[in-house]
């Protein structure tokens, strides 16, 4: 999200343990479901980035199906335990106790496909737990039809949690239970570990269930209490395509209503796709078909679209992008891009510059106030500043087997269709002669001029279609 709610400040040390070893068998993918990328991130970061935001310290991930690849994805910042059968919610975390066996403080346990689950309710939960000095707090909410999801029990006298039953092992009359089991926990870890000690698969689904624990501890007369938040949505998961693409949405909806609110128009919210961690400043105007993606910092006053790709970018204030991409480059103030311009990645250009149609640019550096309007590749080049680059004008800057730079000075003029065969230097204040097919170092304030001298042949033209009617006539 754009604004990320910081911790609060809280004594006590947190850990959370992400359950994500699931086989999610419905979304037919080569692709782990915990990999899969909504609004840029990877499903599993929404919920380790939410436990982060809500002051935990210490994530451990349960992982399972294709575990190499998602912890080489997401990294060291994270610990890792594999559970190589997925025997159910209970056992993936008895997974966890290898690694938090001496961990004091709460533990956090929450699954690693729902997105929209937010901080604040995770912040919450952890708050009232620590408070009530319970064994166990379940993060619940209502809903009208509880369908698939486990039913919290509560004690008719006291209103207390006495367990979670799973839809499957339901009664007819649990089933009508509106009060249901988010998946997500906080627990004194001595009471969590031992309680899974006792858990068994005898269950509809033969599984080792993580909700047996909120019994059990119940019994034994430990705390356990429910936080229940009021937006039912949050334990909305990813098991299909189609969920994968209705949770997108809601969250990219999110993302734009944030944008809304620091000052920012959209002008079209439907076709426009802007990524969870994309930062954009104030009276920004992004027009209809624009995708604004990765880690990308847009300034204020900017204008972004009509149809406008910027990925993993940085562009000042007062930057104009149309029809363009921009791709992993830094924009100075006020320059303006497009329509038509493709930006690859690997660039730095200068404030006040001019980038116009059909401009591509690799690996270049323009300076100030450097102006490239039409048709020209740039690649690993060095532009200084007030430098004009003409129309067509192409840097050869690969002969085969490597890459090469072309640097060209400040306040320099390349003549139109100019190519310049790198390596090779144009100094400051030169001139490069239209048309020009440059190999050798321009010196500064020198002309370079490249190409066949110009000869006109008096009365070529008559002569030649003379001779042309004769031939005809023979
Ligand atoms: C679980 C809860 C249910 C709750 C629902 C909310 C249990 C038994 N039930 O059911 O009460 O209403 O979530 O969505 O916990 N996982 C593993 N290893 C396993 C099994 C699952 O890591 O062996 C992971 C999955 O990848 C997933 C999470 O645990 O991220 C939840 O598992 P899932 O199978 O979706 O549980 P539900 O049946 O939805
Ligand atoms: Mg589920």
């Amino acid at each position: 999200m754009p604004s990320t709610q910081s911790a609060e400040p809280t004594l006590a040390m947190i850990a959370a343990v992400i359950l994500a070893a699931g086989k999610s068998t419905r979304m037919k993918s080569k692709l782990p479901k915990a990999l899969h990328p909504i609004l840029g991130k990877p499903l599993l970061r929404f919920a380790a980035d939410a436990a982060r935001d809500a002051g935990v310290v210490r994530t451990v991930i349960v992982v399972g199906h294709q575990a190499e690849i998602v912890r080489e994805t997401l990294g060291p910042e994270f610990e890792y335990v594999e559970q190589h059968e997925q025997n159910g919610t209970g056992h993936a975390v008895q997974m966890a106790e290898s690694l938090l066996h001496d961990w004091h403080g709460p533990i956090l346990v929450l699954p690693g496909d729902a997105p929209l689950l937010p901080a604040e309710a995770l912040q919450e939960l952890i708050a009232k737990h620590i408070q009530s000095g319970a064994a166990a707090t379940v993060l619940t909410a209502t809903l009208p039809d509880a369908g698939s999801y486990g039913r919290v029990i509560r004690d008719p006298n006291n209103n207390s949690v006495r367990g979670i039953i799973e839809a499957k092992d339901c009664t007819e009359a649990e089933r009508l239970i509106q009060e249901i089991n988010t998946s997500v926990y906080v627990f004194h870890p001595p009471r969590l570990f031992e309680a899974l000690k006792q858990i068994t698969p005898s269950n509809a689904q033969g599984e080792f269930y993580l909700t047996d624990v909120i019994a059990l501890l119940s019994q034994s007369g430990h705390i356990v209490q429910a936080h229940i938040w009021s937006d039912a949505e949050i334990v909305k998961g990813i098991n299909t395509r189609r969920e994968l693409v209705e949770l997108t949405q809601t969250l990219r909806m999110r993302v734009i209503d944030q944008h809304f609110a620091n000052g920012v128009t959209i002008m079209d919210p439907g076709t426009t796709y802007i990524d969870a961690d994309v930062k954009i400043g104030q009276d920004t105007v992004i027009l209809p078909f624009t995708m604004i993606s990765g880690v990308t910092d847009i300034g204020e006053d900017c204008r972004i679209g009509p149809g406008a790709r910027i990925a993993d970018s940085v562009l000042g204030r007062g930057v104009w992008v149309r029809d363009s991409h921009v791709v992993a480059s830094e924009v100075g103030e006020d320059t303006k891009i497009g329509p038509f311009a493709n930006l690859r990645p690997g660039n730095v250009v200068g404030a006040h510059v001019k980038i116009g149609d059909f401009v591509e640019l690799k690996q270049t550096v323009l300076g100030d106030h450097v102006s490239a309007g039409h048709f020209s590749y740039l690649g690993d080049a060095e532009v200084g500043h007030n430098t004009n680059i003409g129309a067509g004008v192409i840097t050869c800057n690969f002969d085969g087997m490597r890459k090469h730079k072309t640097i060209i000075g400040a306040d320099g003029f390349i003549g139109t269709n100019a190519t310049l065969v790198a390596p090779v230097v144009i100094g400051e204040n030169a001139f490069v002669a239209a048309g020009s097919t440059i190999t050798d170092n321009v010196p500064d304030g020198a002309l370079g001029i490249g190409r066949g001298r110009q000869t006109n042949k008096e009365g070529w033209v008559a002569k030649s279609r003379l001779e042309q009617g004769a031939e005809d006539q023979t």
